[in-house]
């Protein structure tokens, strides 16, 4: 995959947790527990949920981000994973078969009930709840976070919070894969653009990058419109 400068990690990325995964079927139990707690009541933030209940979802392509589907050709990204804005649960569910214990969490809802639906494809599990209210178990709990698709959703005011948030679910050293949308037509969104140059502004003091590239496999429309990162939690 061709690679923007910067990148100083050549070889995988597994996160130091073994692949073969203990079987964790306890997080089901919190997640009926959890399910009460979390609405999206913000009147600024979209209704998410009436948009899945709706259909409008032209971002739910019905499979997973080509670009994660290539770097897990050639890399590894295991352990515990969180999935921010996971939607549908297909990220969820490829992080899975890749041999991931991935949590996918979502407020809506509608993309919680239906992603449960799908057949498991290991030892994946689904949260409804909300990133900027972070249930205490989840902090400090993961080894990696998956994003794609959640940070663009979010208004452009709430994105140091998203960095805090990722960072405060994230264990020590942890790592936060993201496919951002750099390149999009309509910037009163959303999806809201972002600048390689925002993010540098955004992540770098919690973050340093590893790696970035231009991912070469993309939705059709997608192609040349997003950048890829490896970053680790500085701390
Ligand atoms: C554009 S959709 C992308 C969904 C999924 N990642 C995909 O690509 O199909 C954004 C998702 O983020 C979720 N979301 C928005 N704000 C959230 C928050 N504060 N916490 C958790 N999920 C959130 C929405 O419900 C929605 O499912």
């Amino acid at each position: 995959m061709p690679k923007l400068p910067e990148s100083d990690v050549k070889s995988r990325k597994n996160l130091g947790e073994s692949e073969s995964m203990p079987k964790d079927r306890s997080q089901n139990s919190k997640l009926q527990m959890h399910d009460s707690d979390a609405s999206n009541t913000d009147p600024a933030e979209p209704d998410w949920d009436q948009r899945y209940l709706t259909g409008d979802t032209p971002w739910e392509k019905g499979y997973a981000s080509p670009p994660l589907s290539e770097f897990l050709e050639s890399d590894t990204f295991a352990g515990s994973v969180l999935v921010p804005g996971c939607g549908h649960g297909h990220d969820v569910r490829l992080l899975a078969r890749f041999g991931a214990r991935p949590l996918g969490l979502d407020v809506a809802p509608a993309a919680v009930n239906k992603a449960r639906a799908f057949q498991r494809s290991g030892n994946e599990s689904y949260r409804l709840g909300d990133l900027f209210k972070l249930d205490k178990d989840l902090c400090g709990a993961f080894d990696g976070i998956f994003e794609h698709t959640c940070f663009c959703a979010i208004h452009p005011s709430r994105r140091i919070d998203y960095v805090r948030s990722v960072s405060s679910a994230l264990k020590s050293r942890g790592h936060l894969l993201a496919v951002f949308f750099i390149k999009i037509e309509d910037p009163e969104g959303p999806p809201f653009p972002v600048s390689s140059a925002e993010i540098d502004d955004l992540f770098h003091p919690y973050f340093e990058t590893r790696q970035r590239w231009v991912p070469t496999a993309a939705y059709p429309g997608r192609e040349g419109r997003e950048e890829m990162r490896l970053m680790r939690k500085t701390d």
